[in-house]
């Protein structure tokens, strides 16, 4: 089921104040986002650099607006206020909802958000920013399952409007509510999608990546192939959205998918992008992939 039109439900709460686990390509995004809507957003990671590197972003494109005229100094400061760098639950227990955007593997989602429930009010919610993981089988630890949402941004988080929302059996519908308002209130266009492996779009995206990952194993030069679909009219090209994506993530999602379809999705990973990963190419956020980046 799928609608975008979507009343507000009974006990569905303003997001006035919001948190990010995890500084990544996502939480960083997702954390300058709403801080650029005026939702002031905490950020969470368990490392000192990643949280660097999120505020370093922020500060980036903060200045860029500054420079073009878009953005009083005064109001990128205060943007940049409203994004708080930690490595602990400080003022966690304040916050109305916490987007969950750490590593595509359910051991360590099930530990974070265990952990993360106990931190902050009864009737906060939790969304999750997972890519293809069910939101049902990532509720098994929580203990108020109703609280508990996905709430799946798309990257580059500032640029792409889309959010898939995705309500788990045990989700209630003021949680649905709350994280729609939420991606509203961050200039997004918010859908409500089944709960099921890669949700909407990224089944359609996985299939792609197959069939470009076919194509280069049968001996396809990859940046060919970019410019051809760039020429098509794509943005970008399969090879380089997969260095954007990150090809660790881009694994996880793909074997998520794969075990979720397995009549449709037999191999998991192709050899190219499991060689990929072993060489740790993971894509920009190493500084090689398909391409290099200095
Ligand atoms: N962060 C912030 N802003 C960015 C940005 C970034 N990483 N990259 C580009 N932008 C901004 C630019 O500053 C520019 O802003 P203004 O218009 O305000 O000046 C605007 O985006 C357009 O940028 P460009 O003209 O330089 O580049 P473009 O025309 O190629 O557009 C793009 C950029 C919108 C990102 C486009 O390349 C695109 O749509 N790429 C495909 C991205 C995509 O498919 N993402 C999905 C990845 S999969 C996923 O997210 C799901 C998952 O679970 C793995
Ligand atoms: P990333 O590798 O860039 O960042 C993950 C961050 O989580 C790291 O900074 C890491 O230090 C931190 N982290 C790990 N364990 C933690 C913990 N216990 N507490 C707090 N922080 C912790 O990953 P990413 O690309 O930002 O992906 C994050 C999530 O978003 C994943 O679920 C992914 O599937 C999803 N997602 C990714 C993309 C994408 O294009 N990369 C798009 C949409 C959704």
């Amino acid at each position: 089921k799928l609608c975008r039109a979507h009343a507000r439900a009974d006990g569905a709460r303003t997001v006035k104040a919001a948190a990010v686990l995890g500084a990544g390509i996502m939480g960083g995004g997702i954390a300058f986002a709403s801080a650029l809507k005026g939702v002031p957003a905490r950020m969470k990671d368990i490392a000192q650099g990643q949280l660097d590197l999120g505020c370093g972003e922020a500060d980036k494109l903060l200045a860029r607006q500054v420079r073009l005229g878009r953005l009083a100094q005064d109001k990128a400061d205060a943007v940049r206020r409203g994004i708080v760098a930690q490595l602990d639950y400080a003022g966690f227990g304040q916050v109305d909802l916490v987007v969950e955007a750490v590593v595509e593997n359910i051991k360590v989602k099930h530990a974070v958000l265990a952990e993360l429930e106990s931190r902050i009010a009864d009737d906060a919610i939790i969304a999750t920013n997972t890519s293809s993981l069910r939101i049902d089988d990532l509720a098994v630890p929580l203990a108020r399952p109703h609280n508990f949402v996905g709430m799946h941004f798309f990257n580059p988080v500032p640029v792409m409007p889309l959010v898939e929302i995705v309500k788990g059996e045990k989700t209630s519908m003021a949680a649905v509510s709350t994280a729609v308002g939420y991606a509203v209130a961050m200039g997004k266009t918010p859908i409500v999608v089944k709960d099921c492996p890669g949700f909407l779009v990224n089944r359609i995206l996985i299939a792609n990546n197959r069939a470009f990952s076919q194509l280069v194993a049968d001996g396809a030069d990859f940046e060919q192939v970019d410019r051809a679909m760039e020429d098509f009219g794509w943005p970008m090209g399969p090879a380089y959205l997969m260095d954007v994506v990150g090809m660790d993530t881009g694994s996880h999602v793909s074997n998520v998918i794969a075990a979720g379809y397995p009549e449709r999705m037999t191999r998991s990973w192709d050899d190219v992008l499991e060689l990929m990963v072993e060489q740790k190419r993971f894509g920009q956020k190493t500084g090689i992939g398909f391409y290099r980046y200095e």
